[in-house]
């Protein structure tokens, strides 16, 4: 089974995570589809505008635990880092459609989307310290913007998720609708921006995003650097290898 799907119609590529046997969990060759995936569509002029989505139970899972295992290498130079930093960067409208769990990255790669749509069932965690780790995506920088310092420091430091109501009264989303809805409502929206001129969409984002391009990427730099510290330090591994084996992490002594 493809685990990315793409399809392009009426200038709108739609990517869709599709592994939901382990929950639109993201591996390493997902992550490079993705990414490639991207980059054909910011290349190629029919392709206006790009929709991301997930499975109606679950948008994703994060990163696949069993790969942070055993990732080798730096985190910089991995397929992780390309995607966020292809997504950060993304000249052309990016729209997501979420149903269900969005987590970990699952949640980061959104606050890089122009238009979030969200179904009542949706659920952004970012349970990074429980896993030993810290931000990415410059989601450490980002999410106290939007949300203010306490609650972004209860959903980074304690990990509590936030449901769609409150995304959508942070601003994360731009709407939240039945389950059944999300993805028509993501494509219409595509469909409308697909249907103005490029140009001037192209300029627009631009322009929204210029004035923080700059600290986006050495904030997602420096949280790369702690990020890949941390990944190999004995609390991730326990939170990685007790999640593996379904059981709670002993953090003792860490
Ligand atoms: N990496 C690898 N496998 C994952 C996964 C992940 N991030 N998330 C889920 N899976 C796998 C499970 O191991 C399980 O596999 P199995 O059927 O072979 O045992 C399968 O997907 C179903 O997951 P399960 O936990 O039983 O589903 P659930 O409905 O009870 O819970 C979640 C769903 C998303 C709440 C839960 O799976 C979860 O918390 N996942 C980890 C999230 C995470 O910490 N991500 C990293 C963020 S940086």
């Amino acid at each position: 089974m493809n685990d990315i799907l793409c399809s392009t119609e009426n200038g709108v590529m739609t990517l869709t995570i599709n592994r939901p046997d382990k929950k639109n969990s993201l591996t390493l060759a997902m992550y490079k589809a993705l990414a490639d995936h991207l980059e054909q569509a910011q290349a190629d002029a029919e392709v206006r505008v790009v929709v991301l989505q997930g499975h109606p139970q679950i948008f994703s899972a994060g990163n696949d635990i069993a790969d942070f295992l055993s990732l080798s290498g730096s985190v910089q130079d991995s397929p992780i880092t390309r995607f966020l930093r292809t997504v950060a960067t993304f000249p052309k409208p990016l729209v997501a459609a979420v149903s269900g769990a969005a987590v970990g990255i699952g949640t980061t790669m959104l606050l890089h989307c122009d238009l979030v749509y969200a179904s009542d069932t949706a659920l952004f965690s970012l349970p990074f310290v429980d896993l030993g780790l810290c931000p990415e995506a410059a989601s450490s920088l980002l999410l106290p913007q939007r949300l203010g310092h306490q609650r972004a420091s209860a959903a980074l430091l304690l990990g509590e998720p936030l449901s769609a109501q409150a995304a959508l009264d942070a601003g994360l989303v731009n709407a939240v609708v039945p389950t059944e809805e999300v993805t028509a409502l993501a494509q219409a929206q595509a469909q409308k921006l697909a249907a103005k001129p490029l140009g001037a969409v192209l300029e627009t984002k631009r322009l929204i995003k210029e004035g923080q391009q700059q600290a986006v990427l050495t904030h997602m730099g420096a949280e790369e650097a702690v990020f890949g510290r941390l990944l190999r330090e004995p609390a991730a591994r326990e939170a990685f290898t007790a999640f593996l084996e379904k059981r709670r992490p002993d953090f003792r002594g860490l």
